[in-house]
Formats: structure tokens, sequence, C-alpha cells
């Protein structure tokens, strides 16, 4: 089954064991004792090897060092300097010789470092002790498994957002109900919180959000706060913090004030006893995130004050906490002006008006989670104010729990576009995690897909994402494909006739899910509501304005997409810096993928493929449908390699996948054809 994630450390032959045993035959624990590290590391060897790795009283051949700076070995070795330039939560893993002895040191400032460690070491174990003969090398007198590894994560705060709410259910949640048993809290813990906590420290994740960002005023409650002390203090060996999404008019509504005007005296004192509470009884609280003036909920502005007046009042309440604000910048009002260009419009004219705990949480795209948006030109635009992406894991616009869509190149995709606000490689990455301008605070976030069914994620390939998430907020340099492969290797087996199909198949299927649902720039065709299928005729009553028939599609018998054009459109292109804004400004060097985005294209417009708009259209949607028929057959040839359950279960939902893709082939092509008023070429699938 799921339940194990990616940790499973399926034990070693008798042959890798002896190999593994010419590396590392024992440990040698220094500061700090006992810790999670510790114990991970020896589940873990028992896992691989059927025995507990000996402690070692002193030091000999191939003995496993682990030491904090504290530590009179690390420091005799002399690794005291280079931790200081690791931070917190960075590490060392070295083969070193001390006294003719040939060791593994494992160092780093603190205990979390060594547990990020102590789960590199388990992932570079499983990875390669199988597939190497550490053995013969050794015999044949050449260095085998030589360890220099060096780590410092991309940002400081890597941080889940749980959109889970108090009754249990979760806001665009795929995976069940909500993990947190409210109800049982604090009394009774169950199990999969401390199993949660390890999955995520095993991927490097430090932070996590417990509840919707669409926040009841309830969760500060003195009841709630012992609940979520309770999580804090099974989070934290894992060095997990726990972080809270609050409520703009949680004065008013839970304190009984008259007002919650930022600027209002009262109003600040009742946050700052709020937060000397919190703290009395979770010390290690991360801070809160705030949805604020957004989506109807209540914030700064309902009191004629600015979204910089209202973060930077709770930003004082926990500043002598080292608390932090995570502030979104998803606002847009329900009116006719251009979605795409609101946030940057409101934001903009803030940027140095925040205190130095506050951070903006801005979503990848300029518009919502969509299957591809260009990135969000907030980013670069706020150069002294700390910005922070985030991403969402949980498949809201992505097919839900039902499509295999691996997220990890549509992270990438974001973090790697350059931005050029300082100029060529100016990329979202750089500018959020601090290389290109040195704001003492990076972080980014992932809305979970985590719930409580018993794989946590609903699809087994969901689990990917999270996993990818995790990996590229550690390291924003990794690939998609070096993920995949890590999360294959360790979700299921490393048998190459297995392994290749099945990563081939994850780095393919974001592009197929762009290309059967919203090809060529096309965004937010989504039924109102749910999300889940299509709809781009929407004609549901009390829908919002921006809903309505072609507010996102525009289709008329011209033709289709937005135009967001400096002289004819909406303007948000001017957002972009040189030469983006004017590269994406002409329809002749605006990349195909954001075409329909930035422009309105006639359905005869000749597309670099030499086919008409609309013949591009209906063969690039019919591609995505065939994509997932590939994705059928590749599964399907992998029954031997898999356990039945975990066969089955995937199986099944390509079959959902592939019938899905072909709803949104038909159910665009056919809605966009009374508009084109071309026939769907003969050689693609006939609507169903
Ligand atoms: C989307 C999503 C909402 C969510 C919102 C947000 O609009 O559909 O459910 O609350 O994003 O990110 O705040």
């Amino acid at each position: 089954d799921g339940s194990k994630l990616w940790l499973r450390y399926q034990p070693l032959s008798a042959k890798q064991v002896k190999s593994l045993s010419m590396v590392i035959s024992s440990v040698l624990i220094e500061e700090p004792g006992d810790c999670t590290a510790i114990t991970e590391l020896q589940y873990a060897w028992k896992q691989l090897t059927g025995k507990e790795l000996p402690v070692a009283a002193s030091l000999k051949d191939y003995s496993l060092v682990i030491g904090t700076e504290k530590s009179k070995l690390i420091q005799s070795l002399g690794l005291q300097k280079e931790l200081q330039t690791l931070g917190s939560d960075g590490f060392i893993i070295r083969t070193m010789k001390s006294k003719g002895n040939r060791i593994t040191v494992i160092a780093s400032k603190g205990e979390n470092g060594l547990l990020y460690a102590v789960f590199n070491l388990l992932r570079n174990i499983q990875l390669y002790v199988p597939s190497s003969n550490i053995l013969r090398t050794i015999q044949l007198g050449s260095s085998p498994f030589t360890f220099d590894i060096k780590e410092v994560p991309s940002y400081k705060i890597r941080i889940l957002n749980h959109w889970d709410n108090l009754d249990g259910t979760i806001e665009r949640g795929y995976a069940g109900h909500s993990l947190w048993k409210w109800d049982e809290l604090p009394g009774k813990l169950s199990p999969r919180y401390k199993e949660y906590a390890r999955a995520n420290a095993s991927i490097g994740i430090n932070g996590t959000v417990l509840n919707n960002v669409n926040a009841s005023p309830e969760i500060l409650s003195n009841a709630y706060l012992q609940k979520v002390k309770a999580l804090a203090e099974v989070f934290r060996p894992y060095g997990i913090h726990v972080y809270l999404s609050v409520n703009f008019s949680s004065p008013a509504a839970l304190g009984g004030l008259s007002t919650s005007d930022p600027l209002n005296e009262g109003v600040q004192q009742w946050w700052k006893d709020k937060a000397k509470e919190i703290y009395g009884l979770i010390p290690d609280f991360g801070g809160f995130l705030v949805k604020a003036n957004s989506e109807g909920l209540p914030g700064p502005q309902d009191f004629g004050r600015t979204h910089a007046d209202g973060a930077n009042m709770l930003a004082d309440a926990l500043k002598p906490y080292n608390g932090i604000v995570m502030w979104r910048a998803f606002v847009y009002k329900s009116s006719m002006e251009d979605r795409a260009g609101q946030a940057y419009n409101e934001f903009t004219p803030l940027d140095g008006k925040f205190r130095s705990n506050v951070i903006l949480q801005v979503k990848n795209g300029p518009i919502d989670f969509q299957p591809r948006e260009p990135f969000s030109p907030l980013f670069g635009a706020m150069t002294r104010t700390a910005l922070m992406p985030e991403f969402q894991i949980t498949q809201e616009y992505l097919g839900a729990s039902n499509h295999l869509v691996y997220l990890a190149p549509l992270y990438k995709e974001c973090l790697e576009s350059d931005t050029y606000c300082s100029g060529e490689g100016s990329t979202v990455a750089w500018v959020t995690d601090g290389k290109l301008f040195p704001h003492p605070l990076t972080a980014i976030a992932g809305v979970a897909n985590i719930g409580e069914d018993a794989n946590w994620c609903g699809h087994q390939f969901a689990q990917a994402n999270w996993y990818a998430f995790g990996r590229l907020a550690w390291n924003n340099e990794l690939t998609p494909e070096v993920i995949a492969d890590e999360w294959i290797k360790q979700t299921f087996n490393q048998q190459k006739e297995f392994v290749e199909p099945v990563k081939e198949m994850m780095l393919a299927s974001r592009e197929a899910a762009v290309n059967y649902m919203m090809p060529l720039g096309l965004h937010h065709l989504f039924a109102w509501g749910h999300h889940y299928g299509p709809e781009p005729w929407c004609t549901v009553p009390g829908a919002r304005a921006d809903w309505l028939p072609s507010y996102y599609h525009k289709a008329d018998t011209l033709g289709i997409g937005f135009d967001r054009t400096l002289d004819t459109g909406s303007k948000a292109v001017g957002q972009y810096f040189v030469p983006l804004r004017n590269d994406y400004n002409k329809l002749k060097t605006c990349p195909e993928q954001y075409l329909l985005w930035f422009h309105h294209v006639p359905w005869k417009y000749k597309m670099k493929s030499g086919q008409t708009l609309w013949n591009e259209l209906c063969y690039t949607y019919d591609k995505g449908v065939q994509q997932v028929r590939g994705f059928q057959k590749t599964w399907d040839k992998m029954e031997s390699f898999v356990d039945a359950q975990r066969f089955h279960e995937v199986q099944s939902r390509l079959k959902i996948q592939s019938k899905d893709a072909v709803w949104w082939k038909d159910a665009c092509l056919l809605y966009f054809q009374t508009f084109s008023r071309q026939p769907i070429p003969y050689d693609i699938e006939r609507p169903v």
C-alpha cells in the first residue's frame, strides 16, 4: 500500500549489506547524544540491513561520526569554521581520514541539520548501494562510496499550507478528511501525526500552517491553541514549526472588540496579548499566514488601511518572539478589470513599507494555480520586500486525485523563469531565495495535498508532488528528472525496466494535462465551484463576473484569447520587465505556450507548425488525449513490478483520466467550434 510513502527502506541483499559495512560499520555519537536523527538512522538501518548499527565507544575504521559543532570530535576534525557558514539547517557528510581510520562524518551546527543529513545519507544509501559494487572497488584498490556533500537549503522556511477546516473538511482537498482530529485533540494523538512529521523532515520541510487560509477566528481560542500545542509537541523533534492562518477580524469576532482596525490601540493590544498567550504555550511557534481583503475575507481595507498597515500590526505583535507574518498577495476584485494585473497594481506601491518580519506570499502565476500560467509579475517588482512563492500541491485545477500529473515541471518552470528585474538571470528562484536581494527572510510554500486517506494523497503518484515540493524547497536547482528518479526508486523499486518508463510518463504528464485541458495559454475554463471539469460556457446563476462565459478565453467569431497587450488590451503585459514585456506584447514573438494568455488571435492565424490556430488547438487537445492513452499502455506493462493494490489503483485512475481527457477535448473543441465555425480535422479522434 501507499502508507509508507517514500520511506520504505526496502531490505538490502546480504551482498549489499556486506558492501555497506565496508563504508559504515559503526556509529560514534557525540553531542547531542540522543536525538531524532539517531533514532531515524537506527530505525532505517535495521530495516535496510536487518541489524542495528553498532554504537562504538571510540573512533575506528568505517565509523560514522555524528555531531553538532559542540562535539569535541567534530571540533578536532577542524570542521567548526565550515559549519558556521551552513546556517541552522545545513550539513556536511564527508569521508575523512582520522588517525589512520577511514570515517564518514555527519556534522551540522544544530540538531535539525543532523536530521536532514541523516535522511540525505539514507537516501544515498538506498539509491546507490544497490546499484554499486563497493566490495569490488575496494578489492581493486579504488576509493568506494566517498562522500563529499555540503548542503544548505535554498529557503529558510519550507512550509506546507493546509487548507483544513476546523470541522474536518479540507478546502480543495482530495485525499479524504483532515489529518488533524480536532475533536480528539489535545487528549488523543493519532500516530499519523508523527508519521507526517517524519515524512516532512525527510524532504526538508520545516514548517506547517495547520488551517485554511479562509480562517475561522475560532482557531485562536484557547481551546484550539491547546490542540495546536499538542500537535506542535509531536512535530518539534522533527524540526517542524507550527504556524496558523488567522482571520483579520479575530479581535472583533473572537475577542468581542468593536473593531479590528489595525491602527486601533485596543486591537493592537489584543494581538499582542494573543501572541503572548500563543508563545506561552508554543515557544517555537512560527507565525501567522493571512489572507485579507481577498475573496470576501476581512482585512485592513475594511477600515481604510493598507495591506502594509495590517501586516505590520501583526508583525509587531509577533516580533518579540521572532514570529513572522506571511501576508498573501492573492487579491482581486470581482470586477471586469483584468484579474491578472490586480495583485501587482495593489501591492507594488507598498514596496518597502513592510516590517522585516513580513513576507509576501505570492502564487506562482497571476491568476490562480492554472495548469500553465506565466510567472506572477510581482516577482522581481518588489525588491525591498521579501517575497515567497506559493505553489499548489493539491490538484485543484489538475484533475484532483484522479489525474496523474507530476508537478515538479510546473514548479520548476516558475522558479527558473527569468524576470529580468536585475538584468538577465534574475530568475524567480534567485529573486526569492535571497541570492539577488539579501532579505533576512526567505520562504516557499506549498498548498498540501495530504488527508487521512491511507495513502495520504489520494493518488499514489500525488505523493510525488509532496516529495517534489519538499525537495525543490530544499534545493531549487534540482531537476524534475532527478526528483522523479529518487521518488520512484524509493517508493516503488529500482528496476530499470520500471524506473525509466514510469519516469518518462511522470515527466510528460504535466504537459499532457495542459494539452487536454487548456493549451496555448488558455486558462480558467473550469466549471464553477468544483474546478474539476470543463465549463468554458459557464452560465451558473450567481457565478462571479469573471466567470461569465468568455471572461478568460474571449472566444468570438474572429478568434480566441485574452488581449493583455499594451496597445489594444488590458496592458497587463506591461507589468513584466523588458525584454519579456516586448516579447509577450507582440504576437510574433510571444511564446506559443502563452499565446492566448496575452493575445486575442484570429482562428486562421498561422502557427509555427504551419497549422491554423484552430487546427493547432484541435491537434493539441487530441495530443493530450493520446498522451494519457500512452500512460495507460505504459502502466499496464508495469504490472509485474508493483504490488497488486498500487497497480490497480493507478490503473483505474488512469482510466478515469483518459475519459476525462476526452471530455475536456470534446467539451472545449465543440464549444469553441461554435465560434470558429471550422471543421475538426478528420485525422484526430472524433468527439464522443
Ligand atoms: C482558489 C481556491 C479557493 C482558495 C483560494 C485561495 O481561489 O479556489 O478555494 O481559497 O484560491 O488561494 O485563497
